[in-house]
Protein backbone atom coordinates (compact mmCIF):
# COMPACT_ATOMS: atom_id res chain seq x y z
CA UNK A 1 0.00 0.00 0.00
CA UNK A 2 1.31 3.07 -1.03
CA UNK A 3 1.24 6.58 1.47
CA UNK A 4 -1.47 8.63 1.43
CA UNK A 5 -4.14 11.57 2.31
CA UNK A 6 -7.75 10.95 3.13
CA UNK A 7 -9.71 13.99 3.19
CA UNK A 8 -13.71 13.75 2.80
CA UNK A 9 -15.40 16.72 5.14
CA UNK A 10 -18.95 16.35 3.99
CA UNK A 11 -21.52 16.07 5.94
CA UNK A 12 -24.30 12.92 5.38
CA UNK A 13 -28.10 13.47 5.97
CA UNK A 14 -30.06 10.10 4.27
CA UNK A 15 -32.76 8.67 4.65
CA UNK A 16 -36.56 9.25 4.25
CA UNK A 17 -37.77 13.34 4.27
CA UNK A 18 -34.31 14.42 5.01
CA UNK A 19 -34.69 17.55 2.39
CA UNK A 20 -36.62 19.08 4.69
CA UNK A 21 -33.91 19.61 7.32
CA UNK A 22 -31.65 21.41 4.54
CA UNK A 23 -32.13 25.29 6.06
CA UNK A 24 -31.38 23.99 8.73
CA UNK A 25 -28.24 22.75 7.21
CA UNK A 26 -27.47 25.58 5.61
CA UNK A 27 -27.63 27.77 8.23
CA UNK A 28 -25.21 25.54 10.02
CA UNK A 29 -22.76 25.71 7.37
CA UNK A 30 -23.09 29.64 6.90
CA UNK A 31 -25.24 30.28 4.60
CA UNK A 32 -27.43 33.32 4.42
CA UNK A 33 -28.34 33.93 0.36
CA UNK A 34 -28.60 30.98 -1.57
CA UNK A 35 -28.53 29.61 -5.02
CA UNK A 36 -31.02 26.78 -5.93
CA UNK A 37 -29.34 25.15 -8.94
CA UNK A 38 -31.28 22.80 -10.78
CA UNK A 39 -32.46 20.69 -13.35
CA UNK A 40 -34.39 20.14 -16.41
CA UNK A 41 -37.53 19.90 -14.09
CA UNK A 42 -37.89 16.64 -12.62
CA UNK A 43 -37.40 18.35 -9.35
CA UNK A 44 -40.02 20.98 -10.07
CA UNK A 45 -42.31 17.96 -11.40
CA UNK A 46 -41.70 16.15 -8.06
CA UNK A 47 -42.99 19.21 -5.69
CA UNK A 48 -38.61 19.02 -3.95
CA UNK A 49 -38.33 22.43 -5.26
CA UNK A 50 -41.38 23.40 -3.37
CA UNK A 51 -40.28 21.49 -0.15
CA UNK A 52 -36.75 23.05 -0.12
CA UNK A 53 -37.73 26.49 -0.56
CA UNK A 54 -40.41 25.74 2.45
CA UNK A 55 -37.33 24.52 4.68
CA UNK A 56 -35.23 27.25 3.81
CA UNK A 57 -38.36 30.37 4.56
CA UNK A 58 -38.90 28.38 7.50
CA UNK A 59 -34.63 29.03 8.25
CA UNK A 60 -35.06 32.20 7.82
CA UNK A 61 -32.51 32.00 4.75
CA UNK A 62 -33.26 34.00 1.83
CA UNK A 63 -32.55 32.56 -2.33
CA UNK A 64 -32.90 32.62 -5.76
CA UNK A 65 -33.05 30.00 -8.25
CA UNK A 66 -31.27 29.19 -11.66
CA UNK A 67 -32.67 25.62 -13.31
CA UNK A 68 -31.96 24.27 -16.55
CA UNK A 69 -29.02 22.50 -16.16
CA UNK A 70 -28.88 19.90 -18.85
CA UNK A 71 -27.49 16.51 -18.60
CA UNK A 72 -23.66 16.94 -19.54
CA UNK A 73 -23.70 20.22 -18.13
CA UNK A 74 -22.51 23.42 -20.24
CA UNK A 75 -20.19 26.31 -19.54
CA UNK A 76 -22.75 28.70 -21.26
CA UNK A 77 -25.04 28.02 -17.69
CA UNK A 78 -21.87 28.28 -15.46
CA UNK A 79 -21.19 31.96 -17.07
CA UNK A 80 -25.01 32.85 -16.30
CA UNK A 81 -24.94 31.14 -12.73
CA UNK A 82 -21.45 33.20 -11.52
CA UNK A 83 -22.82 36.53 -12.69
CA UNK A 84 -26.04 35.88 -10.95
CA UNK A 85 -24.31 34.43 -7.69
CA UNK A 86 -22.14 37.79 -7.91
CA UNK A 87 -24.61 40.50 -8.91
CA UNK A 88 -26.87 38.63 -5.79
CA UNK A 89 -23.82 38.36 -3.26
CA UNK A 90 -24.77 34.74 -2.99
CA UNK A 91 -23.07 33.27 0.20
CA UNK A 92 -24.18 29.26 -0.82
CA UNK A 93 -25.10 27.23 -3.48
CA UNK A 94 -27.28 24.43 -3.08
CA UNK A 95 -27.33 21.93 -6.01
CA UNK A 96 -30.44 19.71 -6.27
CA UNK A 97 -30.44 17.30 -8.46
CA UNK A 98 -28.43 14.75 -10.06
CA UNK A 99 -23.96 14.64 -11.11
CA UNK A 100 -24.98 17.53 -13.77
CA UNK A 101 -26.78 19.87 -11.39
CA UNK A 102 -23.77 19.39 -8.54
CA UNK A 103 -21.20 19.45 -11.05
CA UNK A 104 -22.75 22.85 -12.38
CA UNK A 105 -23.24 24.31 -8.67
CA UNK A 106 -19.71 23.64 -8.14
CA UNK A 107 -18.29 25.06 -11.60
CA UNK A 108 -20.62 28.19 -10.59
CA UNK A 109 -19.05 28.24 -6.65
CA UNK A 110 -15.83 28.05 -7.74
CA UNK A 111 -15.95 30.57 -10.72
CA UNK A 112 -18.10 33.27 -8.55
CA UNK A 113 -15.04 33.95 -6.13
CA UNK A 114 -12.21 33.44 -8.73
CA UNK A 115 -11.05 36.61 -10.92
CA UNK A 116 -10.26 34.39 -13.88
CA UNK A 117 -12.31 32.65 -16.40
CA UNK A 118 -13.74 29.29 -14.41
CA UNK A 119 -12.46 27.22 -17.51
CA UNK A 120 -8.81 27.33 -15.89
CA UNK A 121 -9.91 24.82 -13.07
CA UNK A 122 -10.92 22.49 -16.00
CA UNK A 123 -7.62 22.79 -17.93
CA UNK A 124 -5.69 21.29 -14.43
CA UNK A 125 -5.58 25.06 -11.96
CA UNK A 126 -6.82 22.88 -8.72
CA UNK A 127 -9.64 24.48 -7.15
CA UNK A 128 -8.58 25.88 -3.43
CA UNK A 129 -11.62 28.14 -2.65
CA UNK A 130 -15.25 28.28 -3.43
CA UNK A 131 -18.28 29.43 -2.24
CA UNK A 132 -19.96 26.42 0.38
CA UNK A 133 -22.02 23.91 -1.50
CA UNK A 134 -24.91 21.49 -0.06
CA UNK A 135 -26.14 19.02 -2.42
CA UNK A 136 -29.85 17.09 -2.03
CA UNK A 137 -29.00 14.12 -4.66
CA UNK A 138 -32.22 12.88 -7.14
CA UNK A 139 -29.72 10.06 -8.82
CA UNK A 140 -27.69 7.65 -7.46
CA UNK A 141 -24.78 7.63 -10.17
CA UNK A 142 -22.05 10.33 -10.62
CA UNK A 143 -20.50 10.95 -6.48
CA UNK A 144 -20.51 14.16 -7.22
CA UNK A 145 -22.78 14.38 -3.58
CA UNK A 146 -19.39 13.14 -1.90
CA UNK A 147 -16.80 14.24 -4.44
CA UNK A 148 -14.07 17.11 -5.04
CA UNK A 149 -14.78 16.99 -8.67
CA UNK A 150 -17.07 18.71 -11.39
CA UNK A 151 -17.57 17.75 -15.01
CA UNK A 152 -18.22 20.19 -17.11
CA UNK A 153 -18.84 20.47 -21.56
CA UNK A 154 -17.10 23.38 -22.77
CA UNK A 155 -19.77 24.83 -26.16
CA UNK A 156 -16.68 26.02 -27.31
CA UNK A 157 -15.93 22.85 -29.39
CA UNK A 158 -17.98 20.50 -27.03
CA UNK A 159 -15.14 19.46 -24.59
CA UNK A 160 -15.80 17.37 -21.29
CA UNK A 161 -12.83 17.84 -19.03
CA UNK A 162 -13.05 17.45 -14.91
CA UNK A 163 -11.97 20.01 -12.26
CA UNK A 164 -11.21 19.16 -8.71
CA UNK A 165 -10.09 20.66 -5.86
CA UNK A 166 -11.17 19.86 -1.84
CA UNK A 167 -12.19 23.77 -2.04
CA UNK A 168 -15.85 22.15 -4.19
CA UNK A 169 -16.34 19.02 -1.58
CA UNK A 170 -19.69 20.08 -0.51
CA UNK A 171 -20.45 20.76 3.30
CA UNK A 172 -23.33 18.69 3.38
CA UNK A 173 -25.27 16.24 0.94
CA UNK A 174 -28.86 15.43 1.82
CA UNK A 175 -29.33 11.64 0.19
CA UNK A 176 -33.22 10.51 0.06
CA UNK A 177 -33.29 7.22 -1.19
CA UNK A 178 -37.27 8.16 -1.97
CA UNK A 179 -36.23 10.79 -4.43
CA UNK A 180 -34.95 8.47 -6.55
CA UNK A 181 -37.86 6.34 -7.21
CA UNK A 182 -38.87 8.65 -9.93
CA UNK A 183 -36.05 7.68 -11.94
CA UNK A 184 -36.94 5.77 -15.19
CA UNK A 185 -35.28 2.39 -15.81
CA UNK A 186 -33.08 3.65 -18.16
CA UNK A 187 -31.40 6.60 -15.82
CA UNK A 188 -31.18 4.50 -13.05
CA UNK A 189 -29.42 1.75 -15.18
CA UNK A 190 -27.40 4.43 -15.91
CA UNK A 191 -26.32 5.26 -12.53
CA UNK A 192 -25.82 1.78 -11.47
CA UNK A 193 -23.26 1.56 -14.55
CA UNK A 194 -21.56 4.57 -13.45
CA UNK A 195 -21.05 3.21 -10.18
CA UNK A 196 -19.27 -0.16 -11.02
CA UNK A 197 -17.01 2.18 -13.30
CA UNK A 198 -15.85 4.00 -10.20
CA UNK A 199 -15.08 0.65 -8.74
CA UNK A 200 -13.33 -0.71 -11.31
CA UNK A 201 -11.32 2.30 -12.30
CA UNK A 202 -9.87 2.09 -8.40
CA UNK A 203 -9.53 -1.42 -8.82
CA UNK A 204 -7.37 -1.42 -11.59
CA UNK A 205 -3.92 -0.99 -10.07
CA UNK A 206 -0.60 -1.32 -10.48
CA UNK A 207 -0.24 -0.94 -6.69
CA UNK A 208 0.41 -4.52 -4.70
CA UNK A 209 -1.16 -5.45 -0.99
CA UNK A 210 -4.18 -3.05 -1.09
CA UNK A 211 -6.42 -5.80 -0.08
CA UNK A 212 -8.23 -3.76 2.32
CA UNK A 213 -9.29 -1.52 -0.71
CA UNK A 214 -9.63 -4.88 -3.26
CA UNK A 215 -11.79 -6.21 -0.78
CA UNK A 216 -13.68 -2.62 -0.49
CA UNK A 217 -14.84 -2.58 -4.13
CA UNK A 218 -15.03 -6.13 -4.48
CA UNK A 219 -18.11 -6.24 -1.96
CA UNK A 220 -19.31 -2.62 -3.69
CA UNK A 221 -19.43 -3.95 -7.43
CA UNK A 222 -21.16 -7.20 -5.95
CA UNK A 223 -23.92 -4.86 -3.83
CA UNK A 224 -24.75 -3.05 -6.99
CA UNK A 225 -25.21 -6.14 -9.24
CA UNK A 226 -27.34 -7.91 -6.71
CA UNK A 227 -28.81 -4.75 -5.54
CA UNK A 228 -29.17 -3.12 -9.24
CA UNK A 229 -31.01 -6.24 -10.21
CA UNK A 230 -33.64 -5.75 -7.68
CA UNK A 231 -34.53 -2.08 -8.40
CA UNK A 232 -34.17 -3.11 -12.21
CA UNK A 233 -37.29 -5.44 -11.10
CA UNK A 234 -39.23 -3.23 -8.79
CA UNK A 235 -38.09 0.62 -9.32
CA UNK A 236 -39.84 1.40 -6.49
CA UNK A 237 -37.67 -0.67 -4.11
CA UNK A 238 -36.44 1.90 -1.09
CA UNK A 239 -33.98 -0.49 0.42
CA UNK A 240 -32.30 -1.45 -3.34
CA UNK A 241 -32.04 2.44 -4.03
CA UNK A 242 -31.27 3.09 -0.21
CA UNK A 243 -28.28 0.60 -0.72
CA UNK A 244 -27.30 1.85 -4.17
CA UNK A 245 -27.47 5.34 -3.22
CA UNK A 246 -24.55 4.91 -0.77
CA UNK A 247 -22.57 2.59 -2.71
CA UNK A 248 -22.70 5.22 -5.13
CA UNK A 249 -21.55 7.15 -2.69
CA UNK A 250 -18.80 5.53 -1.29
CA UNK A 251 -17.70 4.39 -4.69
CA UNK A 252 -16.38 7.80 -5.23
CA UNK A 253 -15.82 9.39 -2.31
CA UNK A 254 -12.25 7.76 -2.72
CA UNK A 255 -11.70 6.14 0.31
CA UNK A 256 -12.25 2.96 -1.65
CA UNK A 257 -9.17 4.34 -3.72
CA UNK A 258 -6.78 5.32 -1.33
CA UNK A 259 -2.99 4.21 -1.08
CA UNK A 260 -2.92 2.55 -4.48
CA UNK A 261 -2.59 3.82 -8.54
CA UNK A 262 -5.64 4.29 -10.33
CA UNK A 263 -7.14 3.80 -13.93
CA UNK A 264 -9.33 6.36 -14.88
CA UNK A 265 -8.62 4.96 -18.96
CA UNK A 266 -12.34 4.49 -18.89
CA UNK A 267 -14.06 7.90 -17.99
CA UNK A 268 -11.38 9.64 -20.93
CA UNK A 269 -12.84 7.74 -23.56
CA UNK A 270 -16.17 7.47 -22.69
CA UNK A 271 -16.30 11.57 -22.19
CA UNK A 272 -15.03 11.98 -25.58
CA UNK A 273 -18.08 10.05 -26.25
CA UNK A 274 -20.75 11.90 -23.96
CA UNK A 275 -18.97 15.06 -25.17
CA UNK A 276 -19.72 14.55 -29.07
CA UNK A 277 -23.17 12.36 -29.05
CA UNK A 278 -24.53 13.76 -25.76
CA UNK A 279 -25.02 10.14 -24.91
CA UNK A 280 -25.89 9.52 -20.61
CA UNK A 281 -22.21 9.12 -19.65
CA UNK A 282 -23.20 6.00 -17.97
CA UNK A 283 -24.48 4.42 -21.20
CA UNK A 284 -21.12 5.25 -22.66
CA UNK A 285 -19.34 3.90 -19.81
CA UNK A 286 -21.31 0.27 -20.61
CA UNK A 287 -19.64 0.44 -24.13
CA UNK A 288 -16.50 1.50 -23.01
CA UNK A 289 -15.72 -0.44 -19.94
CA UNK A 290 -15.41 -3.85 -21.76
CA UNK A 291 -13.80 -2.70 -24.95
CA UNK A 292 -10.97 -1.29 -22.23
CA UNK A 293 -11.09 -4.33 -19.85
CA UNK A 294 -10.23 -6.74 -22.88
CA UNK A 295 -7.53 -4.80 -25.01
CA UNK A 296 -6.12 -4.10 -20.74
CA UNK A 297 -6.65 -7.38 -19.87
CA UNK A 298 -3.16 -9.39 -20.71
CA UNK A 299 -1.25 -6.70 -18.83
CA UNK A 300 -2.15 -8.32 -15.64
CA UNK A 301 -4.50 -11.46 -16.19
CA UNK A 302 -4.65 -12.45 -12.31
CA UNK A 303 -6.18 -8.91 -11.00
CA UNK A 304 -9.03 -9.66 -14.24
CA UNK A 305 -9.36 -13.42 -12.76
CA UNK A 306 -9.18 -12.31 -8.99
CA UNK A 307 -12.65 -10.23 -10.07
CA UNK A 308 -13.83 -12.24 -12.09
CA UNK A 309 -14.32 -15.18 -9.16
CA UNK A 310 -14.60 -12.97 -6.38
CA UNK A 311 -17.46 -10.92 -7.93
CA UNK A 312 -18.76 -12.68 -10.86
CA UNK A 313 -18.54 -16.20 -9.49
CA UNK A 314 -16.50 -17.54 -12.51
CA UNK A 315 -14.08 -20.97 -12.09
CA UNK A 316 -10.83 -20.36 -11.21
CA UNK A 317 -8.76 -22.52 -14.13
CA UNK A 318 -5.63 -22.92 -13.01
CA UNK A 319 -4.24 -24.36 -16.40
CA UNK A 320 -5.74 -20.74 -18.27
CA UNK A 321 -6.11 -18.08 -16.01
CA UNK A 322 -6.93 -15.51 -19.27
CA UNK A 323 -9.72 -17.85 -20.03
CA UNK A 324 -11.16 -16.65 -16.28
CA UNK A 325 -9.96 -13.51 -16.87
CA UNK A 326 -12.08 -13.04 -19.59
CA UNK A 327 -15.16 -15.00 -18.25
CA UNK A 328 -15.35 -12.32 -16.00
CA UNK A 329 -15.44 -9.17 -18.38
CA UNK A 330 -17.80 -11.17 -20.51
CA UNK A 331 -19.91 -11.53 -17.30
CA UNK A 332 -19.82 -7.72 -16.23
CA UNK A 333 -20.58 -7.00 -19.90
CA UNK A 334 -23.42 -9.80 -20.21
CA UNK A 335 -25.09 -7.94 -16.98
CA UNK A 336 -24.93 -4.45 -18.38
CA UNK A 337 -26.75 -5.64 -21.14
CA UNK A 338 -29.22 -7.47 -18.96
CA UNK A 339 -30.11 -4.27 -17.10
CA UNK A 340 -30.91 -2.61 -20.29
CA UNK A 341 -27.32 -0.48 -21.21
CA UNK A 342 -26.26 -0.52 -24.99
CA UNK A 343 -23.96 -2.70 -26.07
CA UNK A 344 -22.05 -1.42 -28.81
CA UNK A 345 -21.02 1.73 -31.22
CA UNK A 346 -24.46 1.83 -33.14
CA UNK A 347 -26.69 1.56 -29.56
CA UNK A 348 -24.82 4.11 -28.12
CA UNK A 349 -25.01 6.89 -31.76
CA UNK A 350 -21.32 7.01 -32.13
CA UNK A 351 -20.07 6.48 -35.35
CA UNK A 352 -17.22 4.73 -36.79
CA UNK A 353 -15.85 7.57 -39.19
CA UNK A 354 -15.22 9.08 -35.83
CA UNK A 355 -12.85 7.14 -34.23
CA UNK A 356 -9.83 8.78 -35.54
CA UNK A 357 -10.75 11.86 -34.11
CA UNK A 358 -12.19 10.98 -30.63
CA UNK A 359 -9.39 9.21 -29.92
CA UNK A 360 -7.10 12.36 -30.89
CA UNK A 361 -9.07 14.76 -28.91
CA UNK A 362 -9.45 12.10 -25.87
CA UNK A 363 -4.96 11.92 -25.92
CA UNK A 364 -4.21 15.30 -27.03
CA UNK A 365 -7.34 17.42 -26.19
CA UNK A 366 -6.84 20.47 -23.86
CA UNK A 367 -3.93 20.55 -22.71
CA UNK A 368 -3.26 17.04 -22.31
CA UNK A 369 0.67 17.42 -22.88
CA UNK A 370 1.63 14.27 -22.40
CA UNK A 371 -0.69 12.16 -25.44
CA UNK A 372 -1.68 9.38 -22.53
CA UNK A 373 -4.52 8.35 -20.48
CA UNK A 374 -4.68 5.53 -18.31
CA UNK A 375 -3.20 4.93 -14.72
CA UNK A 376 -3.07 0.86 -15.36
CA UNK A 377 -2.14 0.74 -18.70
CA UNK A 378 -0.50 3.70 -20.32
CA UNK A 379 -2.58 4.31 -23.74
CA UNK A 380 -1.31 6.45 -26.77
CA UNK A 381 -3.92 7.61 -29.75
CA UNK A 382 -3.11 4.04 -31.33
CA UNK A 383 -4.09 2.21 -28.95
CA UNK A 384 -7.20 4.30 -27.67
CA UNK A 385 -8.49 3.80 -31.45
CA UNK A 386 -7.88 -0.01 -31.35
CA UNK A 387 -10.25 0.66 -27.66
CA UNK A 388 -13.03 2.14 -30.05
CA UNK A 389 -12.75 -0.07 -32.87
CA UNK A 390 -13.64 -3.08 -30.12
CA UNK A 391 -17.06 -1.53 -29.65
CA UNK A 392 -18.28 -1.35 -32.63
O1 LIG B 1 -32.68 17.59 -15.45
P1 LIG B 1 -33.75 16.81 -14.80
O2 LIG B 1 -35.11 17.16 -15.23
O3 LIG B 1 -33.62 16.80 -13.30
O4 LIG B 1 -33.59 15.28 -15.31
C1 LIG B 1 -32.45 14.48 -15.01
C2 LIG B 1 -31.58 14.20 -16.24
O5 LIG B 1 -32.34 14.24 -17.41
C3 LIG B 1 -32.93 13.11 -14.64
N1 LIG B 1 -33.22 12.95 -13.22
C4 LIG B 1 -32.39 13.18 -12.17
N2 LIG B 1 -33.00 12.84 -11.03
C5 LIG B 1 -34.24 12.41 -11.37
C6 LIG B 1 -34.39 12.48 -12.76
N3 LIG B 1 -35.52 12.11 -13.39
C7 LIG B 1 -36.54 11.65 -12.62
N4 LIG B 1 -36.45 11.52 -11.29
C8 LIG B 1 -35.34 11.88 -10.62
N5 LIG B 1 -35.25 11.72 -9.30
O6 LIG B 1 -31.83 12.25 -14.93
C9 LIG B 1 -31.13 12.78 -16.05
C10 LIG B 1 -29.65 12.63 -15.82
O7 LIG B 1 -29.21 13.46 -14.76
P2 LIG B 1 -27.65 13.72 -14.55
O8 LIG B 1 -27.50 14.67 -13.43
O9 LIG B 1 -27.03 14.10 -15.86
O10 LIG B 1 -27.12 12.28 -14.16
P3 LIG B 1 -25.84 11.80 -13.39
O11 LIG B 1 -26.00 11.94 -11.94
O12 LIG B 1 -25.53 10.49 -13.95
O13 LIG B 1 -24.68 12.85 -13.80
C11 LIG B 1 -23.96 12.69 -14.98
C12 LIG B 1 -22.88 13.74 -15.07
O14 LIG B 1 -21.93 13.58 -14.00
C13 LIG B 1 -20.62 13.53 -14.56
C14 LIG B 1 -20.85 12.87 -15.88
O15 LIG B 1 -19.77 13.02 -16.77
C15 LIG B 1 -22.10 13.58 -16.36
O16 LIG B 1 -21.79 14.84 -16.92
N6 LIG B 1 -19.71 12.88 -13.61
C16 LIG B 1 -19.34 13.57 -12.52
C17 LIG B 1 -18.45 13.07 -11.58
C18 LIG B 1 -18.04 13.84 -10.39
N7 LIG B 1 -18.39 15.11 -10.33
O17 LIG B 1 -17.37 13.36 -9.48
C19 LIG B 1 -17.84 11.75 -11.76
C20 LIG B 1 -18.53 10.90 -12.78
O18 LIG B 1 -17.62 9.96 -13.24
C21 LIG B 1 -19.10 11.62 -13.94
O19 LIG B 1 -18.13 11.85 -14.93
ZN1 LIG C 1 -18.47 8.29 -13.84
Amino acid sequence: MENFNFYSPTYFAFGKDRERDCGDLVKKFGGNRVLIHYGGGSAIRSGLIDRVKDSLNKAGIAFIELGGVMPNPRSGLVYEGIDLCRKEKVDFVLAVGGGSVIDSAKAIAAGSIYEGDFWDFYQGKFIEKALPIGTILTIAAAGSEGSGDSVITNENGMIKRGATGDGIRPKFSILNPELTASLPAYQTACGITDIIAHLYERYLTNSKDVEVTDRLIESLILTMKIEGKKVMEDLKNYQARANIMWAGMVAHNNIVGVGRSQDWASHDIEHELSALYDCAHGAGLAVTMPAVFTYNCSHDIMRFAQIAVRVWGCQMDFANPEKTAREGIEALRSFLISIGMPGNFEELGAKEEDIEKLAHTCCHGNGNKSGKIGGFVSLEQKDVEAIYRLML
